[in-house]
């Protein structure tokens, strides 16, 4: 399709609600926009001394933040900010310094806590690395999602009470990549 969008998420736990929802906000796309799940369970702990010999797997992870029309990020909040995981898979696509692979994609940010306040300093901490890294990132609407019987259906799609929201939220960020898109 014509827009490809990479996208990140924070968790590596195989019922995660993250990933849950990363698919089911991807169906709310229109049909130009195709969404896949970058793999960063295998990235190496970052260390600055392989920045000159970057590992497979993260030359991999930068060549498809490059190749994508925009970025999602979706993620839990692990104590109160950004999980390991995904800062870890950030840090390694933002070097060697000058190789920034976020520079000038645009971005969205979205997740899904069990917490009342549903990943808001989570996604507040991601935005500010996102901005040093000088990736355009959608301001509103912002999503924080607390997870709730009847949110999904039992199809796996988002279900009733937040379908209209979440595809307010969708058609603001296809308009938001498609700008970016020149
Ligand atoms: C959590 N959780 C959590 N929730 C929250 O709203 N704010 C928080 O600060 C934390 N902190 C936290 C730390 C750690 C180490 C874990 C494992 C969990 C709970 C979190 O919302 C819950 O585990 C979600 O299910 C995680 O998202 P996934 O894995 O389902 O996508």
């Amino acid at each position: 399709s014509q827009f490809s969008i990479l996208v990140l998420i924070g968790s590596l736990r195989r019922d995660s609600y993250n990933r849950k929802l990363a698919g089911a906000v991807a169906k709310l796309a229109p049909p130009e926009f195709s969404f896949t799940q970058a793999k960063i369970a295998d990235l190496p702990l970052y260390n600055q001394d392989d920045d000159a010999a970057q590992a497979d797997p993260v030359k991999r992870l930068k060549g498809e933040i490059a190749a994508a029309a925009g970025l999602l990020f979706v993620t839990p909040e692990y104590n109160r900010s950004i999980p390991g995981v995904l800062k870890n898979a950030i840090d390694h696509a933002s070097r060697p310094y000058g190789q920034n692979a976020f520079a000038g994609k645009p971005t969205g940010v979205i997740g899904i806590s069990v917490g009342a306040i549903g990943t808001a300093i989570a996604q507040q901490q991601l935005r500010n690395v996102l901005a040093y890294l000088d990736a355009p990132t959608l301001g509103q609407p912002e999503v924080f999602l607390q997870m709730k019987e009847g949110l999904f259906d039992a199809a796996g799609d988002i279900g009733e009470g937040s379908r209209s929201f979440l595809q307010g939220w969708m058609d603001r960020y296809v308009a938001w990549v498609k700008k970016h898109a020149g």
